[in-house]
């Protein structure tokens, strides 16, 4: 059984006092759910805070990129040995906004990805299609070349800390999930591909849906084989909603 992982994206929102708040107001209401993997993923400058807000609960902390390096002359960057100083256990890594601003390439995610592992960091690596790739019947290419560019040179030890998290480009902030039997093709297609390089750890490997996860349509998502949690964005910003996705991937609550 894979146990799974809810997380939070938040993104560039909330400073520091409105994070703690945030993640205060989620601990009470997420206590009891004992089954379930929940990470929040504040802004770099609310992350010491809201790890302490969130010290001795059930609520991991997790960044939202990294780079490779440790330390040294990089202006701007922060570094795997940074995050685990403040108490990250997560980091997400080749988010597609990062892909598409800020100019992230399998190369880049790859050596992200092996730094994170490095630090005892989960990286939760991102892949997806954006809508003119899946029109245009790509998918599956894309998605393949960003799994295998990402994890490439990974040992099967190394593998079963990845989360890859499967988000459609076209899914993400715009209100049009993926159906469930969308998602379900492409994380069967994606465990595939892991089954090929590793064979026994395939099963065990966590593989995340995102793109417009909400309440309502997280029971559903959470319900198909291959799919083993939620990335969720705007839908994190609220304990309300978040908590009720959190429940969603319970099978006690
Ligand atoms: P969304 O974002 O839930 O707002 O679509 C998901 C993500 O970008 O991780």
């Amino acid at each position: 059984m894979r146990r799974k992982i809810i997380a939070g994206n938040w993104k560039l929102n909330n400073i520091v006092r409105d994070s703690v708040i945030l993640a205060q107001g989620l601990k009470p209401e997420v206590a009891s759910v004992t089954d379930v993997e929940i990470v929040v993923c504040p802004v770099y400058t609310a992350l010491e805070s809201v790890g302490k807000a969130i010290e001795s609960s059930n609520i991991k902390l997790g960044a939202q990129d990294m780079y490779w390096e440790d330390q040294g002359a990089f202006t701007g960057e922060v570094s795997g040995m940074l995050l685990k100083d403040v108490g990250c256990r997560y980091c997400i890594i080749g988010h597609s906004e990062r892909r598409q601003y800020f100019g992230e390439t399998n190369e880049s995610v790859n050596k992200k990805v092996k730094a994170a592992l490095k630090w005892g960091l989960r990286p939760i690596m991102c892949v997806g299609e954006t809508l003119q790739e899946r029109e245009a019947g790509t998918t599956f290419d894309v998605v393949r070349d960003h799994v295998e560019g990402g994890i490439a040179g990974l040992s099967e030890k190394e593998i079963l800390d990845v989360v890859i998290a499967y988000e459609p480009v076209w899914a993400i902030g715009t209100g049009k999930n993926a159906t469930p039997q969308q998602a379900q093709e492409v994380h069967a297609f994606i465990r595939g591909l892991l089954k090929k390089q590793y064979a026994a750890a395939a099963e065990e490997i966590i593989i995340q849906y995102g793109g417009s996860v909400k309440p309502d349509n997280a029971a559903e998502l959470l319900s198909q084989e291959d799919i083993d949690g939620a990335l969720v964005g705007g839908a994190s910003l609220k304990v309300d909603s978040f908590t009720k996705i959190v429940k969603a991937a319970s099978a006690k609550v």
